[in-house]
């Protein structure tokens, strides 16, 4: 598989299994969030309408968020293949990528609510690698610096509990509901996200590795 989409709750590893996959299969690592967060960094038109959304736990309006997805796969290092994390998240979107791409299989990464919460309040990042922690299973070697750069590390504005919340639910609602979708393709195929990051690795790879 070299075009995969990553279903599943925030907080569940989609980004950090992402960055294995891809490394591993020389394949693009497109996130919208990612996309998303760096727009915002940078004050762009599309960061400042995207921000307040973001705060909130509440989904970037479709529009927006399928520019920026067709523009990212048009790029020639898109070619060769992509992990989508975080694409789609509704059903507008779905429709909207079968007329952008074939994909291959979807990965729907299933974990119990209450880790999930506990992996986006313990979760660090670097402001200026992007390199993500979290500080009960992945620590940086020195408190709350990064072990790249000595940059200190920072917590996302939507992994505040009232974010955490909304996004869990947001999720229920309007993403949930691609799992029967893709189902119905024959695409879906489903990980457990519980154990370490090696763990689910391993799973991933018996899972992707055709
Ligand atoms: P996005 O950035 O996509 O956030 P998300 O889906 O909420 O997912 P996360 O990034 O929080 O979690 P993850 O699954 O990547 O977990 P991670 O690997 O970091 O979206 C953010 C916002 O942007 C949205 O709310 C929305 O506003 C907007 N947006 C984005 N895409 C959109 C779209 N398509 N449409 C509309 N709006 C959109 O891991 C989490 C933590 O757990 C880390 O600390 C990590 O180190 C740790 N961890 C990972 N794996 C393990 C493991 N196996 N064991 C223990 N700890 C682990
Ligand atoms: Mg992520």
């Amino acid at each position: 598989m070299r075009r995969i989409v990553f279903l599943g709750p925030p907080g569940v590893g989609k980004g950090t299994q992402a960055r294995t996959l891809c490394a591993r299969l020389g394949i693009l690592h497109l996130s919208t969030g990612d996309l998303l967060r760096s727009a915002v960094a940078q004050g762009t038109p599309l960061g400042k309408s995207a921000d307040g959304h973001m705060r909130a736990g509440r989904l970037v309006p479709d529009d927006l968020v399928l520019k920026i997805l067709a523009d990212r796969l048009a790029q020639p290092d898109a070619q060769a293949g992509f992990v989508l994390d975080g694409f789609p998240r509704t059903e507008v979107q779905a429709v909207a990528l079968d007329g952008i791409t074939l994909v291959d299989g979807v990965i729907l990464f299933e974990l119990p609510v209450q880790l999930l919460v506990h992996r986006m309040t313990e979760r660090w990042f670097c402001p200026k690698c992007s390199t993500v922690y979290n500080f009960v299973t992945r620590p940086p070697k020195k408190a709350g610096l990064c072990d790249l750069d000595g940059t200190r590390l920072e917590q996302r504005s939507d992994d505040q509990p009232d974010a955490v919340r909304t996004r869990l639910a947001t999720y229920q609602e309007k993403t949930k509901p691609l799992i029967e979708f893709y189902q119905q393709r024959g695409l879906l195929r489903k990980l457990d996200a519980s154990g370490t990051a090696a763990q689910v690795g391993q799973r991933m790879r018996a899972l992707t590795d055709d």
